[in-house]
């Protein structure tokens, strides 16, 4: 059914799933052969341009973007007689697309993939899901009905040696997981400047970059790149890197247990106008696991290279991009562990004396396999066998929903100022009026209409 005719029709749920599934179910493009549309080229729009391009099956079809040089750029990049179009409903208008990637800001990724999906589009969407927790129940629920696959951009799972971690962990290799640390530190004072509000540049729609946000007069540090610093369009570093992080760990560890989360910082020394934490550390409770993260903007220190670890009851994992290390603990009598600088006085432990070779409670593992490139071409790589397998993805929604959920509650708890009680099974706040209101943001009109029109909101 045409999007438009469809979206008219205003068909909520009952209506959508009364649509003949088969015509759902059908691998795009029947010689093989997968017609791409692109829906913003900017740092990660590029990169996809690029490994699409790679791919023998692909066309690139055409290119949807709010910045006419960028749309320019990357219209020359794809080659041949790619469409160029400053409304990406024209390009999910076009039946020649069988797949879209979202490469837009955060604040666009949930309504972008439910309207291509509403339009009998396959979508591989960025990272991170969504802007606000309610979203991720909708695109699921959207993808379902539409019998759509969609694949999330956190490419590090179509990594090797991120699968092998995963293996390890759930193997037991680590004994149990009892704590995950998991940061994002660099140094980036001062920050980026405060410029002032300005027209936007002839080049850029900005009413059309904002979308369903509120409505801003434009600023150089709200639009390209640095939305991600801005609470109307993203969350920071807590979901930019965050939802890398907490991906793996929903992976490999799972966060369907998450009972509560606390979260503290604030943006205390960079001078620019940003506003989401320059500092911030969030204790998250899952099933007798913590899991502590940490964003560091005016402080790298003297921090491993790696971001996140995994502790278990018999050794640890570090992982990074580039690979993993784990460290066994010594398996030793634990009364042998007890301090002695020059022996206890009468009544204290006996301290028992380690002889013999060193025995640890499991094997060593290093693996330095890890390469960024081949993380992407691999995740592009199953997005496109799953069009034509109309399998789930590596990364799926639901997980995805998780990771970004759990994202949203640090900030949602730092903001507040204070713990908040998730009930997983309901996707709630307990106990907590002000706060679960804040799990959806309306959206600007006709954004709204859009929403409206696939059942939801
Ligand atoms: N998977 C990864 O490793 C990875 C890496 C970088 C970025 N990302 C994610 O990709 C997204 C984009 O980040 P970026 O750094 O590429 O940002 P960017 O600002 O460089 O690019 C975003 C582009 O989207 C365009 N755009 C905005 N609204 C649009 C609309 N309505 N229609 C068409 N185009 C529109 C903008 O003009 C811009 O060119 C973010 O959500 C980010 O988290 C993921």
């Amino acid at each position: 059914m045409h999007r438009r005719a469809f979206l008219a029709a205003g068909l909520a749920q009952s209506a959508i799933s009364a649509l003949n599934a088969a015509s759902y179910e059908r691998a795009p493009g029947a010689s093989g052969r997968i017609g791409v549309g692109f829906i913003g080229f900017g740092l990660i729009g590029k990169r996809h341009v690029l490994d699409f391009k790679a791919q023998e099956d692909v066309d690139l079809v055409g290119l949807a973007e709010t910045h006419r040089g960028r749309l320019h750029e990357g219209a020359a990049l794809m080659g041949g007689s790619v469409k160029q179009h400053a409304d990406f409903r024209r390009l999910l208008d076009d039946h020649d697309v069988h797949a879209v990637v979202v490469s837009t800001p955060d604040h666009w990724h949930a309504l972008m993939t439910m309207m291509a999906c509403a339009a009998g589009k396959d979508v591989y969407v960025e990272k991170p899901l969504t802007l606000f927790v309610r979203e991720g129940r909708w695109m699921i629920d959207v993808a379902r009905r539409t019998h759509r696959v969609v694949q999330v951009g956190t490419q590090q799972r179509s990594a090797k040696h991120y699968q092998r971690a995963r293996e390890l962990i759930k193997d037991g290799h680590l004994g149990r997981i009892v704590s995950v640390r998991a940061e994002a530190v660099r140094n980036v004072f001062p920050g980026f400047g405060r410029p002032p509000d300005q027209g936007p540049p002839a080049e850029l729609n900005w009413d059309m970059w904002l979308g369903p946000a509120p409505k801003r007069p434009y600023n150089p540090n709200r639009a390209i790149y640095h939305f991600r610093w801005f609470w109307d369009y993203s969350g920071g570093q807590t979901t930019n890197w965050g939802a890398h992080s907490f991906d793996i760990i929903d992976w490999a560890v799972g966060l369907r247990k998450l009972r509560t989360v606390s979260s503290s910082g604030g943006r205390f020394d960079l001078q620019d106008n940003g506003e989401t934490p320059d500092l911030q550390d969030a204790l998250f409770e899952l099933d007798r696991c913590n899991v502590h993260w940490s964003v560091r903007e005016c402080s790298h220190g003297q921090t491993g290279s790696f971001p996140l670890v995994f502790y278990g009851t018999k050794g640890s994992l570090a992982i990074s991009r580039r690979g993993f290390v784990v460290t066994p603990d010594r398996d030793v009598p634990p009364d042998s562990l007890i301090p002695n600088f020059v022996g206890h006085p009468t009544g204290g432990p006996t301290i028992v004396q380690v002889r013999g070779p060193q025995r640890y409670r499991t094997k060593p593992d290093t693996d330095h396999s890890g390469n960024e490139a081949t993380q992407f071409l691999g995740h592009v790589r199953d997005f496109l066998e799953c069009v034509k397998s109309r399998q789930q993805p590596i990364a799926d929604l639901a997980s995805a929903h998780r990771a970004a959920t759990a994202c949203h509650l640090a900030n949602l708890s730092l903001r507040l100022g204070r713990k908040l009680r998730w009930n997983g099974a309901r996707e709630t706040i307990i106990g907590d009026t002000e706060a679960a209101k804040q799990l959806v943001r309306p959206y600007r009109s006709p954004w709204d209409r859009e929403l409206k029109a696939l059942g939801l909101g």
